[in-house]
């Protein structure tokens, strides 16, 4: 009932005609893939051309950040007015690289997550403890706290247009993934508490990734677990054969 969603984070990498060669490639290796959703997230510089690219792909496009507001005097911000314009059909938001090193809080990506809604993208909302916070025990509840405030405001209707992304801090470009049953743990706690606030038709269809060290090799190992949807990549979808075969293992 949950199509399979595969994304790749490109995060700081690639220059426009890097870019345009990495999607090209993709187009030839993923054109007539049915039954996932396909999404690549470049860097702002890179959405326009990457866009053209794309026009009547099966591959959907998504940017890595947003600002909440739709124009203004706010330098070196991209509203989703702007997004929308260049074909978003998602956005990233409150990923643990902008909440760690540039200090983003819940309260900022819950405000992100409204504005793009508000104007047709569906945000990626991502939550992950770190290791400390996972040694102490408290993953679950520092989760649990990103959810309520990363999601404050929005609708059980606004929901069925949400993403969310486990991405726990410690697994990200570490090479160390949680392993499928750690993923589950959260996971099922993500949809737990996603019935408990939204009841069971927002949960049961809610679309979960897991994102931390994903590869082609353990892909089809945390697709095989009950509430894990998909994956978020990042270093994996810098080359276009290893995103194409977690795209591939990821549909099973
Ligand atoms: P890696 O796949 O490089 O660990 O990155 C994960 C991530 O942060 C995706 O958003």
């Amino acid at each position: 009932m949950r199509r399979p969603f595969i994304a790749g984070n490109w995060k700081m990498h690639k220059t426009v005609p890097q870019a345009l060669e990495l999607v090209e490639e993709l187009r030839g290796l993923l054109e007539g893939e049915e039954g996932v959703e396909i999404v690549v997230a470049p860097p702002f510089t890179a959405l326009y051309p990457v866009a053209q690219v794309l026009k009547g792909s099966v591959i959907k496009l998504a940017a890595q950040d947003c600002f909440w507001e739709e124009e203004g005097a706010f330098t070196g911000e991209i509203s989703p007015v702007m997004l929308a314009d260049v074909g978003c059909a998602y956005c990233i938001v409150g990923h643990s690289e902008r909440r760690h090193i540039f200090g983003e809080g819940s309260r900022e990506v819950a405000r992100k997550a409204r504005a793009l809604l508000t104007h047709g993208i569906s945000p990626i909302v991502c939550v992950g403890e770190t290791l400390e916070e996972r040694e102490r025990g408290e993953a679950l509840k520092v989760v649990g706290e990103q959810m309520e405030g990363s999601l404050a405001g929005l609708s059980g209707e606004d929901m069925a247009r949400v993403i969310i992304a486990y991405e726990p801090v410690w697994a990200i470009g570490t090479g160390k993934t949680a392993t499928p049953q750690q993923a589950q743990e959260m996971h099922a706690f993500l949809r737990q508490w996603a019935w408990e606030k939204f009841g069971g038709d927002v949960a049961s269809t809610l679309t979960i990734l897991y994102g931390g060290s994903v590869k082609p090799g353990n892909i089809q190992g945390l697709m095989a677990m009950e509430d894990i949807d998909g994956a978020l990549v990042g270093g994996a979808s810098l080359r276009a054969s290893s995103f194409a075969q977690i795209v591939k293992g990821g549909k099973g």
